[in-house]
């Protein structure tokens, strides 16, 4: 697949939608006289999509001091326009609109500090590279990227370039997930032996895995790198350790034709829009009663044909949705995982046995498919330490406000501001950290198709020990695995 094109979008298709967009052309010639004149941090932004709106809001809202959105970039004209449009509505200076196939004359005319990319996860790595290679700092979100090939090109020209790389994993920043980082920092349970991990996806947010391009395994590199990565990244960073050995198996049993025909369907068909089945399917679902979806995805669908709505039954879809993997530390603990994307509520179970004792932790996002409306914090997040003797503690989840339980706040400002408080949990995560969180997906998926268990270092070369902090078995926080430094 060419990585400069988007999922089912075709580069002809782009060019006749720019023809169209006369307003668009108008800005294009404008860009070159775009270079702002303040001493705030410079950003551009390429894939201009869902995600992308946290970056725009943060940097029109409360990082408007820190930093200025100059430019955005995509394949699709239409969502040009559309984030030109919320730009104006937020009081914000438009960005500069820049088409993909202009990404180097972007970074050539504007010269920015930085790159916030946001495309679908294939397309990362290419511009990660071009954009360390021409000077600048990169926020990718997560997955830093799909393959151990396209890792080791980040590793590589993070290397070459001296730039840095910020891999933005939300997750760690959600303060009832930071609280666990500093209940196993304490020492409370001891070294830990081993974890049971369980996440379960809904049939709303699970399903739409299924709809758009995280279907198409070449493009989202499978749950087990798309969604699973926030996970992996969780648990080497809990641990503050890196993976040495993957072992898995995987299927998709629940999201086939064969599926639709046992809940008495005569489809698959192509797309919830146009199906003969709407009334019939109980995953039907309207992108056009979602006025941010219509406008982003439904009205821009002319520009590229990428269809937001696809069916979940359809046969070529090739990720899996029911997946088991255990993986080896370099610490000598032992990691049991499992990843269901069709279940009755969403959230997830983890607990960490050690030395001393148990901690279970574990967080309701949606009760059932009606979501988790009815129950407050202390319902749907629940920590507790078990320990080896004595009685079981109930702990108080912290909390926050705002997306992710207030971690995408606490996330936003470690990114953007320059003033932030220096961060004890060290949260923030480099080239390091994306590419040992996602190196466990890609010798998953490895371990589906060969049955085989697969050896993380021998995927990539280079991969140095990130920055983590200091657990209770360690004599030093980075550089060493911490069971070989154990006394
Ligand atoms: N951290 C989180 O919790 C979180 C949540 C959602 C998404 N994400 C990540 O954000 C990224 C974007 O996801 P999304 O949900 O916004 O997807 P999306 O489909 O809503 O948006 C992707 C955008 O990229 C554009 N695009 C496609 N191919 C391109 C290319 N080759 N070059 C430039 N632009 C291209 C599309 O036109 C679209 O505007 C993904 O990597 C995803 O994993 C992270």
């Amino acid at each position: 697949m060419d990585r400069s094109e988007g999922p089912a979008v075709r580069r002809r298709d782009v060019l006749g939608g720019l023809a169209a967009g006369t307003a668009l052309a108008t800005a294009l010639d404008a860009n070159a006289a775009s270079v702002a004149a303040d001493k705030r941090k410079r950003y551009v932004a390429v894939g201009v999509g869902s995600r992308n709106r946290l970056y725009q809001e943060a940097l029109w809202g409360p990082h408007k001091a820190h930093g200025e959105l100059i430019a955005a970039c995509d394949t699709n004209p239409g969502r040009l326009n559309h984030i030109s449009a919320r730009a104006t509505k937020a009081g914000a200076k438009p960005p500069a609109p820049y088409l993909a196939a202009d990404f180097d004359k972007m970074l050539r005319e504007l010269k920015p500090d930085a790159v916030i990319i946001t495309t679908p996860d294939a397309f990362h790595d290419d511009y990660v590279v071009r954009a360390l290679d021409a000077g600048c700092d990169v926020i990718t979100e997560k997955p830093m990227t799909t393959t151990a090939e396209k890792a080791q090109r980040i590793l590589d020209a993070v290397k070459r370039s001296g730039r840095h790389i910020r891999v933005t994993f939300n997750y760690r920043y959600s303060p009832f997930r930071s609280q666990v980082k500093e209940l196993l920092m304490s020492g409370e349970i001891g070294d830990i032996l081993s974890i049971d991990f369980q996440w379960l996806l809904n049939t709303v947010h699970g399903a739409d895995y299924f709809r758009r391009w995280h279907s198409n395994k070449a493009i989202s590199g499978g749950l087990m790198v798309h969604k699973a990565t926030h996970h992996f990244d969780l648990v080497n960073w809990w641990l503050s350790d890196l993976p040495v050995s993957v072992n898995a198996t995987g299927k998709r049993e629940f999201y086939t034709p064969e599926m639709a025909r046992r809940f008495g369907l005569q489809g698959p068909h192509q797309r919830c829009r146009t199906c003969p089945e709407k009334a019939e399917c109980n995953f039907y679902f309207d992108m056009a009663a979602d006025p941010g979806l219509k406008a982003l995805f439904l009205d821009n669908e002319k520009y590229e044909g990428y269809f937001r709505d696809q069916c979940v039954w359809r046969p070529e879809i090739n990720i899996e949705d029911t997946m088991n993997v255990i993986v080896g530390y370099a610490g000598g603990t032992t990691l049991s995982y499992s990843l269901n994307a069709f279940n009755a509520w969403e959230g997830y179970h983890i607990a960490f046995n050690g030395t001393k004792g148990r901690l279970e932790h574990s967080v309701v996002e949606q009760a059932g498919v009606a979501g988790a409306s009815g129950q407050d914090e202390s319902d749907r997040i629940k920590t507790r330490i078990v320990p080896m003797r004595g009685n079981p503690r109930d702990i108080v989840p912290a909390t926050g406000a705002g997306g992710h339980g207030g971690g995408d706040a606490v996330m936003l400002a470690d990114i953007f501001d320059p003033n932030a408080p220096k961060d004890p949990l060290l949260r923030a995560a480099d080239e390091r950290s994306g590419a040992a969180s996602i190196l466990i997906g890609v010798a998953a998926n490895r371990c589906f198709e060969t049955g085989k268990p697969v050896k993380i270092g021998e995927l990539v070369s280079g991969l140095d020990w990130p920055d983590y902090p200091k657990m209770p078995g360690h004599k030093d926080p980075v550089a060493q695995p911490p069971r070989m430094q154990r006394a």
